[in-house]
């Protein structure tokens, strides 16, 4: 994110939109400015009321962002994260400042999501952060672009989970279709994938976590697509995974899309000292030949094209 240390303070900020700060709460941290000198002056004090006027004016004089301290991230994308929609649709703003904003919303979201067995309200939110995913998605070719640095930070379920998320997104529009509905379910499955290894974290071989999450999540209303790559995101194109050792075009697409953006992640999250996006599949083409559906691998490489 835009973030750098001032001149004449220790705290690093972070550019935050304009779009999303006024809600009928106050502003529970204090917003900034930034000056021509690159210093940071208070703008607005924690707590204080805060109105579209205020903003309107800013606007007029050509300023399109503000700056939060890094340290009040967290309480600025729960605050957005119910119009992240407008943000992301604020096209002021540049598109990897937007993209920012989503990472660390969707973050947030993905962690309490997973930080137990997912209930009705973890997963309503789910679904609004992957629409309003999916629609960046749809309306900007350059979106996937702009989201795939989670990459970059593939640690631990919550954030494997995103990365598996958005890849899954994102080779669901080349060869599933892209309509926003299809994307954000594709969004919400690779989100779920790995639902069945909450409380079993430390398990390092677990076999039986496709059928838990599918468990897990049955009576919740997901759609079938998101419990079909729950459940069979380990069966592999040549009979060799399991559960059931389904082969080809038995697999349900979206489970043979996200087994493979999974396996991606692993590889090239796992891999040191860390190797490039291209590195990672040549290495994957390689130690996994034939598990795969030739035509994904290729929409793969496409994707990162
Ligand atoms: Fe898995
Ligand atoms: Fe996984």
């Amino acid at each position: 994110m835009a973030t750098a240390t001032s001149s004449n303070q220790l705290a690093t900020y972070t550019a935050v939109p304009l779009v999303g700060l006024v809600s009928k709460d106050v502003v529970p941290f204090p917003l900034f400015l930034r000056t021509a000198d690159n210093t940071w002056v208070l703008y607005h004090p924690a707590a204080a009321p805060l109105d579209e006027s205020h903003l309107g004016r800013l606007q007029a004089e050509g300023t399109v962002q503000l700056y939060v301290r890094d340290g009040d991230r967290g309480m600025y994308f729960a605050r957005v994260e119910s119009s992240l929609d407008r943000v992301l649709l604020e096209r002021n703003m540049p598109l990897e400042r937007r993209a920012d904003v989503l990472h660390g919303v969707a973050l947030a979201m993905a962690e309490d999501l997973l930080a137990a067995a997912p209930d009705r309200g973890g997963l309503q939110r789910a679904t609004r952060v992957m629409l309003a995913t999916s629609g960046l998605l749809v309306r900007d070719a350059q979106g996937f672009q702009a989201i795939r640095r989670v990459l970059a930070s593939s640690k631990g379920l919550a954030a494997h989970s995103l990365t598996v998320s958005f890849l899954t997104m994102g080779l669901a529009r080349i060869v599933l279709g892209g309509d926003a509905s299809t994307l954000m379910q594709a969004g919400l499955a690779g989100l779920l994938h790995d639902v069945g290894k909450v409380g079993y974290e430390e398990l390092d071989h677990d076999p039986e976590h496709g059928q838990r999450g599918a468990e897990l999540l049955r009576g919740l209303a997901l759609p079938p697509m998101v419990l079909d790559a729950v459940r069979s995101h380990h069966e592999r194109w040549d009979g060799t995974g399991y559960p059931q050792g389904l082969m080809g075009a038995q697999i349900p697409d979206i489970a043979r899309v996200v087994g493979l953006v999974d396996t991606f992640d692993k590889v090239y999250s796992g891999q040191q000292p860390r190797v490039g996006v291209f590195d990672a599949l040549r290495i994957l083409a390689q130690a996994y030949r034939g598990c795969f559906d030739e035509k994904l691998a290729l929409g793969l490489v496409k994707l990162f094209r």
